[in-house]
């Protein structure tokens, strides 16, 4: 009896071992023997390797059970039921927390919107038998492997499987390559598609009438493409929403803004310091409409509550706030040619607004899971930074300069568009100094010819 037990127990563990090593990553799939009765594959060949999609139905339960796979290059891949992503039930993966499993997520679609992971969705991993999941190296390449059974799913989505259809439609897509995508979350969040299409299955060739002994689809049964056929051919998706907001955003407020800047501290040319600014507010506007475009299209972003989004939509505002400020100011400044405080507000928020601007630009790489992207950002405004500093710094220098040559004259440090801050006056006159070194004719808002020469002795008006 004693004996009986011991052999037993050494020939199941046997079988264990022999089936665990069967099941390892570096067994190819294509060598396990074909057990499933019914099923159906579609194989579709792309340049970094095959996606496949073969499966197995259960008519007495409406259960699935299918064998995915794609090149783990990809941040997910996924197929959903019906012919369009609205409605569909789609099942999704993509690599686990420790780099090495598949998380798999059932999820339901609207319309071109990122799917929406639903638990009640009853979706669980194959194991045992030497089936395997998992990120591995299949040819040295690596390789989503997939294997499910989901639960009676034919009522759960608008686009049903009908097992009966012979043409049964269903699409796939993949991920971004340049995101990444680990975690166990079901729920987590994916970037649009680089590419999708459509395939149809003949449902009867891939169904069974009840469930005793079924399993994924292995072997030829999983890799070699059966009963299915591509519908059109598949679409490189190219989607540039992300990038033409990146653009249009960080565009205003590292260059265009820093640009109009210069047009006033530098070049002293109020009106081209003005229009820039304007150009800067019409491009933001443009940044901001493809922004909640881009937000309607991801869960993380669609209720518009992240700081990113807030941050953004604030800022839009304030830039209006800066622009009137601006021109009324000026308006002002032209009737009465004396300092504002529509001015000074304007001059001491510019700043402002444009550094939490250009720090919203790292908070939108990192929201779009594109972190990396924030080190060549860093060195632009870094780099347009000095750039910008390094020039004020030398016109104030070469101001400096010139009025001590002309006697000990100050400029009034930054100060030299008088609307700003308050450029010499004759006290209490209104009038600008006899002889203002940083006059432009466009600053002063096209006052003719200056005063004639006074050799009245004036102080300085303090800076305000
Ligand atoms: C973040 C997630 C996703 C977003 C934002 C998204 C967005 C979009 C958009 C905007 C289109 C229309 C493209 C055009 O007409 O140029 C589209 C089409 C399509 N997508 Fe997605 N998609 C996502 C995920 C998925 C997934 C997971 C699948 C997987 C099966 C998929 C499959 C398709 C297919 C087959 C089409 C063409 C059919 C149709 O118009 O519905 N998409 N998607
Ligand atoms: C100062 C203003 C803003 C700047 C500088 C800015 C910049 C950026 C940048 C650099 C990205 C990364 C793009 C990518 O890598 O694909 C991004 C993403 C994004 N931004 Fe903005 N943005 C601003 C305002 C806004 C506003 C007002 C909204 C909407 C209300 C918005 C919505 C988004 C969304 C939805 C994403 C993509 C998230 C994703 O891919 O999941 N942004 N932004």
């Amino acid at each position: 009896m004693f004996f009986t037990h011991t052999v037993l127990v050494v020939l199941t563990m046997l079988v264990t071992t022999l089936a665990l090593s069967e099941g390892s990553p570096a067994a190819p799939l294509i060598d396990r023997d074909d057990t499933t009765t019914a099923s159906s594959a579609f194989v579709y060949t792309t340049d970094s390797g095959n996606i496949t999609f073969a499966l197995t139905a259960v008519k007495s339960n409406g259960d699935i059970f299918f064998h995915m796979e794609a090149p783990a290059g990809n941040s997910w891949v996924a197929v959903g039921t019906g012919d369009k992503m609205d409605g569909s039930l789609m099942f999704l993966a993509y690599t686990s927390a420790n780099k090495k499993g598949v998380t798999l997520s059932p999820r339901l679609c609207g319309n071109h919107v990122e799917p929406t992971w639903d638990p009640e969705i009853d979706c669980e991993l194959v194991t045992g038998n030497g089936i395997t999941n998992g990120v591995i190296t299949y040819n040295n390449s690596e390789i989503y492997v997939v294997n499910a059974q989901c639960k009676n799913i034919t009522g759960l989505a608008r686009e049903k499987i009908d097992f009966g259809n012979t043409q049964q439609k269903f699409i796939f897509a993949v991920g971004p390559g340049d995101h990444t995508l680990e975690s166990d979350d079901k729920g987590a969040g994916i970037r649009r598609h680089d590419e999708y299409g459509v395939f149809q299955m003949d449902m009867t060739k891939a169904t069974v009438q009840d469930s005793d002994g079924v399993t994924v689809p292995t072997g030829k049964a999983a890799t070699e493409n059966s009963n299915t056929q591509i519908v059109g051919s598949p679409t490189q998706d190219n989607d540039r929403t992300g990038v033409l907001h990146a653009t249009a955003m960080c565009g205003a407020f590292v260059i265009i803004f820093p640009m109009g800047v210069v047009m006033l501290r530098v070049l002293e040319k109020v009106m081209f310091h003005a229009s820039m600014q304007a150009l800067g507010v019409l491009v933001s506007i443009v940044g901001v409409a493809i922004g909640l475009y881009l937000s309607m299209m991801y869960n993380h972003s669609k209720h518009i509550n992240s700081a990113h989004q807030i941050l953004g939509l604030t800022l839009l505002f304030f830039l209006f706030v800066q622009l009137s400020l601006g021109w009324f100011h000026h308006r002002l400044y032209k009737k009465t040619l004396r300092p504002t405080l529509m001015g000074k507000i304007h001059r001491y928020a510019g700043p402002v607004i444009l550094a939490l601007g250009v720090a919203n630009g790292f908070l939108g790489f990192s929201f779009a899971d594109s972190s990396r992207s924030n080190i060549p950002y860093a060195l632009a405004v870094l780099a347009i930074g000095l750039v910008v500093v390094g020039l004020v710094f030398l016109k104030q220098r070469q101001k400096k300069r010139r009025a001590a040559a002309l006697g000990g004259f100050d400029a009034g440090g930054s100060s030299e568009y008088a609307g700003h801050g308050g450029a010499p006056m004759i006290p209490g006159s209104g009038h600008a100094t006899p002889y203002d070194p940083s006059r432009s004719d466009v600053a002063l808002g096209h006052l003719g010819a200056p005063p004639a020469y006074d050799d009245r002795f004036v102080t300085p008006r303090p800076m305000v």
